[in-house]
């Protein structure tokens, strides 16, 4: 106990360091950058929180029935982070090629929308944070929506 009393000034940032989530694609994101959303990970559980809640949603569940939830949160994560522009280069699937063949109407994407604003409320992000970021995600409303 003594000797990790003398090591713990050196263990305690490599321990908190090895704790911070990278960016999937291997790159680190900027915290800074993201101290209104907790960092990369305060992103991460909010794009978890927002994944459940989609998954469970009244109108839009049916969806996510089959999607792999852990991949589509880390997915998100690195798409929020990118186009943030703070440091993650997603590398998921194109936003057309994921999503055509769904049928997904505009009523279904304003339910994502406001499910993702939710969770960000909950995580208690500024609304002025919140519409940065919902005003990235608005141009996709073309290759996401398809009827
Ligand atoms: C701005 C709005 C949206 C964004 C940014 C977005 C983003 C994404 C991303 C990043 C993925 C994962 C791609 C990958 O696996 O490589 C994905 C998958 C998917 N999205 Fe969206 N999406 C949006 C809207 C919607 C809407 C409105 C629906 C349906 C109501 C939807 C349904 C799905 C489904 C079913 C998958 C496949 C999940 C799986 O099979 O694992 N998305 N989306």
């Amino acid at each position: 106990m003594a000797w990790y009393k003398r090591q713990r000034r050196f263990f305690a940032p490599v321990v908190a360091w090895s704790l911070t989530a990278g960016c999937a694609q291997g790159a680190m994101p900027d915290d800074q950058m993201l101290a209104p959303y907790g960092g990369y990970d305060g992103l991460s559980r909010i794009t978890a929180t927002f994944v459940e809640r989609v998954q469970k949603h009244p109108r839009i569940g049916r969806f996510f029935q089959d999607a792999d939830g852990e991949r589509l949160s880390a997915m998100l994560s690195d798409q929020f982070c990118d186009l943030l522009g703070a440091g993650c280069k997603y590398s998921g699937k194109k936003m057309l090629d994921v999503h055509r063949g769904l049928s997904i109407g505009t009523a279904d994407f304003n339910a994502l929308v406001e499910a993702l604003q939710e969770a960000l409320d909950a995580a208690g992000v500024p609304v002025a944070q919140q519409n940065r970021l919902l005003a990235r995600l608005a141009p996709m409303h073309r290759d996401v929506v398809q009827r």
